[in-house]
C-alpha cells in the first residue's frame, strides 16, 4: 500500500491490541502517515516495547500507550473517560484487540470471555466514544472481524455458552456479532460524519491462537508460516481508516480493500437489533443512539 507520509498529520487514532500482530502493523502503519497514535494494550512492557518500536520505526514521536484490559467492562469505562479527557479529538476508532479462547473462561463480570472481548468490548467502547468522535467528524470507525463470521450463529439460548462451550463455535459467533453491530451502528449514526466498517485481514502470521488449546488453534499454528504478515494483514485497515476514497463509507465489510458481501445472517436486521438490545443490557449502556 502506498501511504502519503503526512496524510494523517493532526489527526487522532485509537487502536486496541495494538502491541502485537495486525494491531501494531495499524499503529505503525498509521504513526507513519504521521498521525497522534493512541495505542490501548493490556500489559505495560508489551506495550511499552512496541511503542518504542513504532516511534522509531516511524520517526512519530506523538505514539501514546494507555493500558486497559478490554474483557474488563470497568477498565473500558475508565479507559473511554481517560481518552475523553485527554484528547481534544478522536477521528480513527480501530477495534482490533480480539482472541480465540480454549478452554471456556469467564471476564471479572461473570461473562464468557471470547464473547465479552470480542464483541462487547468494540460495542461498549464504541458507544462510550460516540460523542468525540461525534464532534471530531468526519470520523471513522473500523471492526476487525472475519472470514469465520460466516460459519457463526447468535446463539440467544446459551450466549455464555455454560451448557456447551466450542471454541471455534464462540469464535465465529463474536465475530458475527461484531458485524451485525458495525451495520446497526452505521444506520444509527447514519448523517453525523461517523462511518462504521468492518475487515477481515485474511490469515496472518501474528500470535493469534498462540494460548488456545485444542486441535483447531494447533492446525492454526501449523499454517501459521504460509499466511500473510500482519503488515499485509494491516492493509485493509489502515485503507478503511485513511484513504481518501473511503471518505462518507459506511456500512461495509471489506477484504483486500474490496466491498465484498458477509454472510447473509449478518444482513438480518432484526437479528442485528436483538443483539443490540442483548449487548446494551449487558453493559449496561442506556444512552446508545436509538434507530433513526
Ligand atoms: N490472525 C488471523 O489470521 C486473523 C484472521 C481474522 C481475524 N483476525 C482478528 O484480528 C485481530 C487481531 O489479531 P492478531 O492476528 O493480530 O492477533 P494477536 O497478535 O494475538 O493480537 C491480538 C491483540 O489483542 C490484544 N488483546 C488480547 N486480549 C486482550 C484483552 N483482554 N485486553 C486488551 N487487549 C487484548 C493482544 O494483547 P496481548 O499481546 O497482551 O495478548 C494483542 O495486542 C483479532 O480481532 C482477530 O480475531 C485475525
Amino acid at each position: 500500500m502506498v501511504e502519503a507520509i503526512g496524510a494523517m498529520e493532526g489527526r487522532t487514532c485509537v487502536v486496541t491490541g495494538a502491541n502485537s500482530g495486525i494491531g501494531k502493523a495499524t499503529a505503525a502503519g498509521l504513526a507513519r502517515q504521521g498521525a497522534h497514535v493512541v495505542m490501548v494494550c493490556r500489559d505495560g512492557p508489551r506495550g511499552e516495547a512496541a511503542q518504542a518500536e513504532i516511534q522509531s520505526l516511524t520517526g512519530n514521536p506523538s505514539v501514546d500507550l494507555l493500558l486497559a484490559d478490554l474483557s474488563s467492562q470497568a477498565a473500558i469505562r475508565t479507559l473511554a473517560a481517560e481518552i475523553t479527557r485527554s484528547f481534544e479529538s478522536l477521528h480513527v476508532l480501530v477495534n482490533n484487540a480480539g482472541a480465540l479462547v480454549n478452554p471456556r473462561k469467564e471476564t471479572a463480570d461473570g461473562l464468557e470471555y471470547t464473547f465479552a472481548l470480542n464483541h462487547l468490548a468494540p460495542f461498549l467502547l464504541t458507544n462510550l466514544l460516540l460523542d468525540i468522535l461525534t464532534a471530531s467528524a468526519p470520523a471513522r470507525v473500523v471492526n476487525v472481524t472475519s472470514g469465520a463470521h460466516a460459519m457463526g450463529r447468535m446463539r440467544f439460548d446459551d450466549l455464555q455458552a455454560r451448557r456447551r462451550y466450542r471454541a471455534l463455535g464462540a469464535y465465529n459467533q463474536s465475530k458475527l456479532g461484531i458485524i451485525l453491530f458495525t451495520y446497526e451502528l452505521a444506520r444509527r449514526v447514519e448523517g453525523r460524519g461517523v462511518t462504521v466498517n468492518c475487515v477481515h485481514p485474511g490469515g496472518v502470521n501474528s500470535n493469534f491462537g498462540n494460548s488456545a488449546k485444542g486441535a483447531f488453534a494447533a492446525m492454526f499454528r501449523l499454517f501459521k508460516p504460509l499466511m500473510r504478515s500482519p503488515e499485509k494483514g494491516a492493509e485493509t485497515v489502515l485503507y478503511i481508516a485513511t484513504a481518501p476514497e473511503m471518505e462518507g463509507v459506511t456500512g461495509g465489510y471489506l477484504v483486500d480493500r474490496e466491498s465484498r458481501a458477509s454472510s447473509r445472517r449478518s444482513y438480518d436486521e432484526g437479528l442485528a437489533r436483538q443483539l443490540w438490545d442483548v449487548s446494551a443490557e449487558l453493559t449496561g449502556l442506556d444512552d446508545a443512539p436509538r434507530p433513526a
